[in-house]
C-alpha cells in the first residue's frame, strides 16, 4: 500500500473542551423533564430531534450523513484504501426517564470531536470512518434495550419488531412507523460481516471506581448481560373496608413479597455477582379504597456469568411462583429481553491502553455492569469500550455528571485510538 502523507504532531492534537461543553448544552436542551431530569426515550420525537441536531454538526464538518430505517444515524469520512472495513465509533442519544445528561451523549459528542480534529487536522486514514449514533439503545419505553445496535448486528427480526410492546401495548413497529421510521426496511440496516473491523464507544462509567481511584480512564474487558422479566400478579379487587383479612387475594402485598425475595435472591452466596432489580410496579386500580387485582412487575437480572445469569432469571421466576400459590393469586412470568455478557476485544483494549500511556493518562482495566451498544456490536467486529469518570458513581438519575476536562480526556484517548487502530489494522 503507498505510504500516507505524514500527520502533523498528533499528540499535540487535543479535543476542546469549550466545543464540547457546547454540544452538550445544546443536546441537554431537547427532552428536558418538567417533573426532574431528561426523558428523551428511544423511538420520540425528542430522540429524532437530538440525532438531527448532530446529524447537522457532522453534515456541517463536509461528511455524507444518513439515518437508517430504525433510525441508527451514520456519518462516513472516506478513508484511503479501497474496500476497507470502516473503524466505527459512537453511541447514543436516548435516555431513561427522569435520565441525566451524560448516559450515551458523552460517547456522541467524543464521536463528534474525533470527528472535528480529523477534519480541522486534515487527516488521512487508509479505513474508512463511521460515527454512529445509535437508536434506543435504554429500553426505556420497550423493555428491550440496543435496538439499533441489534438490528445493525442482524440481531432483531420483523417478528420481533411487531411483538415487543410497551406498557400501553403499543408495539415497536407502530412506534417507529409513527415517527416516520421504516420497519419493514429492517434487513437493510443489517452490516455484513466485514462493514467494520473495529467499533469503539467512549462512555460514562455509571459507577463510582475511577472517581474513588481518581483514574480518567476505565478500558471495559467484560460487559454485563441482562435479562428483562414482565411479571403480572393477578389477586381479586375488592373493597379495603368490606373485605376481611382472610379472603383476600392482594397483588400488590404478593408483588411486595416477591420483590423482597429477588433482592434476597441476588444476595445469596450462590448469587455472589448477580445483580437483580425490581425498578417497576404497575398496581391496579391503585386507589386507596381498592385492594390490589392486578400489578405488572418489570425484573432486571444482571451478571457477568451468562449461565448464572438465566438460572437467576429462571429460579426468580419459580420462587415467584410459589409465593402466588401460597397467597392463592396468580403469576404469570415473561422473558421480555435478554442481553448476553460479552468479553470485549483483546488487541483492541491493548492498542486504546497504550495510547492512554503515550497521552499520559492514567487508566485501568475494568468491566461493565451496566450495557452497552458496543457489546452487541462485538458480534460484528472487535470492540472497545473508553469509560470517563461518573461523579458520585450517579447514573440513570437528573444527578449524573462527568467534568467537561474528563469526557475531553476520552475523546482525546478516542481520537487516538483511531489513529492507531487504523495502522495497527493496516499492518495486520
Ligand atoms: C443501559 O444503560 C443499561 O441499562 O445497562
Ligand atoms: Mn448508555
Ligand atoms: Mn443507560
Amino acid at each position: 500500500m503507498a505510504s500516507l502523507p505524514k500527520r502533523q504532531d498528533e499528540s499535540a492534537i487535543k479535543a476542546d473542551q469549550a466545543r464540547i461543553a457546547d454540544m452538550l448544552r445544546q443536546i441537554a436542551e431537547i427532552g428536558p423533564d418538567p417533573t426532574a431530569g431528561i426523558s428523551r426515550v428511544g423511538f420520540s420525537s425528542e430522540e429524532r430531534e437530538a440525532h438531527e441536531l448532530v446529524g447537522g454538526w457532522l453534515k456541517n464538518l463536509g461528511l455524507p450523513v444518513r439515518v437508517d430505517a430504525i433510525g441508527n444515524t451514520m456519518a462516513t469520512r472516506a478513508g484511503a484504501g479501497p474496500n476497507n472495513s470502516a473503524i466505527a465509533f459512537g453511541s447514543h442519544l436516548d435516555s431513561v426517564v427522569h435520565g441525566g445528561r451524560f448516559d450515551g451523549i458523552v460517547g456522541v459528542v467524543a464521536m463528534v470531536e474525533a470527528m472535528t480534529l480529523m477534519a480541522e487536522t486534515h487527516a488521512t486514514t487508509r479505513h474508512p470512518l463511521q460515527g454512529v449514533i445509535f437508536a434506543c439503545e435504554e429500553g426505556a419505553r420497550f423493555g428491550e434495550p440496543c435496538i439499533g445496535s441489534k438490528a445493525i448486528a442482524g440481531m432483531l427480526t420483523e417478528g420481533d419488531l411487531a411483538r415487543i410492546r410497551d406498557a400501553d401495548g403499543v408495539t415497536l413497529e407502530q412506534a417507529m412507523l409513527s415517527i416516520g421510521l421504516r420497519p419493514s426496511e429492517l434487513r437493510d440496516v443489517c452490516w455484513d460481516r466485514g462493514d467494520a473491523a473495529a467499533f469503539l464507544e467512549v462512555h460514562i462509567e455509571q459507577g463510582r471506581i475511577l472517581e474513588s481511584e481518581s483514574c480518567p480512564i476505565g478500558l471495559v474487558d467484560v460487559v454485563s448481560g441482562s435479562t428483562r422479566m414482565r411479571m403480572t400478579i393477578s389477586g381479586r379487587a375488592g373493597h379495603t373496608g368490606g373485605t376481611p383479612m382472610p379472603n383476600r387475594a392482594d397483588a400488590l402485598a404478593a408483588a411486595a413479597e416477591i420483590t423482597l425475595e429477588v433482592e434476597a435472591l441476588a444476595n445469596a452466596p450462590t448469587y455472589r455477582g448477580t445483580r437483580a432489580t425490581v425498578g417497576c410496579l404497575d398496581v391496579y386500580p391503585n386507589k386507596i379504597t381498592t385492594i390490589p387485582g392486578r400489578v405488572e412487575m418489570r425484573i432486571d437480572v444482571r451478571d457477568f456469568d451468562s449461565d448464572r445469569l438465566r438460572r437467576a432469571a429462571r429460579e426468580i421466576a419459580e420462587r415467584a411462583g410459589a409465593i402466588a400459590n401460597r397467597r392463592g393469586v396468580g403469576v404469570d412470568a415473561e422473558v421480555i429481553a435478554d442481553t448476553s455478557p460479552v468479553v470485549l476485544s483483546m488487541w483492541l483494549r491493548r492498542a486504546v491502553s497504550q495510547v492512554c500511556g503515550e497521552l499520559g493518562f492514567d487508566y485501568r482495566f475494568m468491566p461493565s455492569g451496566a450495557g452497552h451498544d458496543a457489546q452487541i456490536m462485538a458480534s460484528i467486529a472487535a470492540a472497545a469500550i473508553i469509560f470517563v469518570p461518573s461523579k458520585d458513581g450517579a447514573s440513570h438519575v437528573p444527578e449524573e455528571w462527568t467534568s467537561v476536562a474528563d469526557i475531553a480526556k476520552g475523546a482525546d484517548v478516542l481520537y487516538q485510538s483511531i489513529l492507531r487502530i487504523d495502522d495497527v489494522l493496516a499492518s495486520s
